[in-house]
């Protein structure tokens, strides 16, 4: 079924559904990493990030999107996800990228005009072959997809989803220990608000076999536990603790993560924030627990959670799973508007 399709079937926003990817990500939106049906799909996303990596190393200029027009928009503060986006569309020689930050602040929206109303709009008045959306609720990019013509790519939505960030981080994984199977992913922090976490394990669920995750929170940042079932379902070994010492020495990946200030303010639970903000720091001290080839990640920003000194560490990997940031999404741009020129 095309996304065309499905949005004449699915007759009400609340039911789209986007199409799978099946092998070809060209003209698709990329919404959910659910889409992904296939470890070959992320080969293929990977084996094009390298072919990426390499134009950027040599400072070559692509061409791959040169006659396209791409929109970002973005209703929440983001760094890294709006920067490499921006930079993977230039990158790829995009001329007409139309690059909106502070959507949730000076857009109409602030009138109170609706997302299906803006997303209209964006299409009559820039005329998109892709839109780039960053939104605060969960099932936005669903809703920005039934009503848009353009291919919708989710640059976070919500406390739901990440895909992209998903694949930056398996690439990230990928590179760093070169292979994706048979590893222990000790996910640390706010399991609960964070929407990374959740995309990644379902990836990694998805695609790589004999994956143990361990999800480290205090009891009120667990992951929710419909979505544990679901990883347990798809044969996924998950452990929870609240404990990072007990099971530290044995993980590969230590993927860290911020509580998520923002849905406690929203919910007036500022002390409960404070309170639950120092659980946990990576510091050079708990890292002599860890092996020596394991790798520390995370999405950031860090806000207290990996003290600076770990920095110098050469397992601390968040630098370079930044940069892998723009290979991925140039890749990925560059596979659902087109073939990639080589
Ligand atoms: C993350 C996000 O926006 O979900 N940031 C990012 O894209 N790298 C993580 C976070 O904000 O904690």
């Amino acid at each position: 079924m095309t996304r065309h399709e499905a949005r004449e079937l699915s007759s009400h926003a609340e039911r789209f559904v986007p199409e799978k990817i099946d092998g070809d990500f060209f003209g698709k939106d990329f919404i959910s990493v659910e889409q992904i049906t296939s470890r070959g799909e992320v080969e293929c996303l990977f084996r094009v990030a390298e072919v990426m990596r390499k134009s950027v190393e040599a400072r070559r200029q692509r061409n791959d999107l040169r006659d396209k027009t791409v929109v970002e928009l973005f209703y929440q503060p983001s760094t890294r996800t709006f920067a490499s986006f921006l930079a993977a569309a230039r990158w790829l020689g995009c001329q007409r990228v139309v690059a909106i930050p502070g959507m949730g602040a000076y857009s109409s929206a602030v009138k109170g005009e609706s997302l299906p109303d803006t997303i209209r709009t964006i299409e009559e008045t820039t005329a998109p072959d892709l839109i780039i959306l960053r939104h605060p609720v969960d099932n936005s990019s669903e809703e920005a997809a039934f009503y848009a013509q353009a291919p919708v790519i989710n640059a976070g939505s919500g406390k739901k989803e990440h895909p992209t960030q998903a694949i930056l981080d398996l690439f990230t994984i990928y590179q760093e220990l070169g292979k994706m199977d048979g590893l222990h992913v000790a996910m640390l922090g706010d399991l609960k608000y964070g929407r990374t976490v959740k995309s990644l394990a379902k990836l990694l669920a998805i695609v790589a076999k004999d994956t143990k995750i361990s999800l480290v929170s205090p009891e009120i940042l667990k992951m929710p536990w419909d979505l544990v079932r679901d990883l347990r379902m798809r044969g996924m070994e998950v452990y929870e603790t609240e404990n990072l010492d007990e099971i530290l020495p044995a993980v590969d990946v230590l993927y860290v993560t911020r509580v998520q200030k923002e849905w406690f303010e929203a919910a007036g639970k500022m002390a409960l924030y404070h309170k639950l903000k120092g659980a946990y720091e990576v510091t050079p001290e708990t890292l002599k627990m860890a092996k020596e080839d394991m790798v520390v990640m995370h999405p950031f920003p860090r806000v207290g959670e990996i003290a600076y000194e770990v920095d110098s560490d050469p397992r601390a990997a968040y630098f370079r799973q930044m940069r892998n940031g723009l290979y991925t999404r140039m890749a990925l741009l560059a596979l659902i508007l087109g073939k990639h020129d080589g």
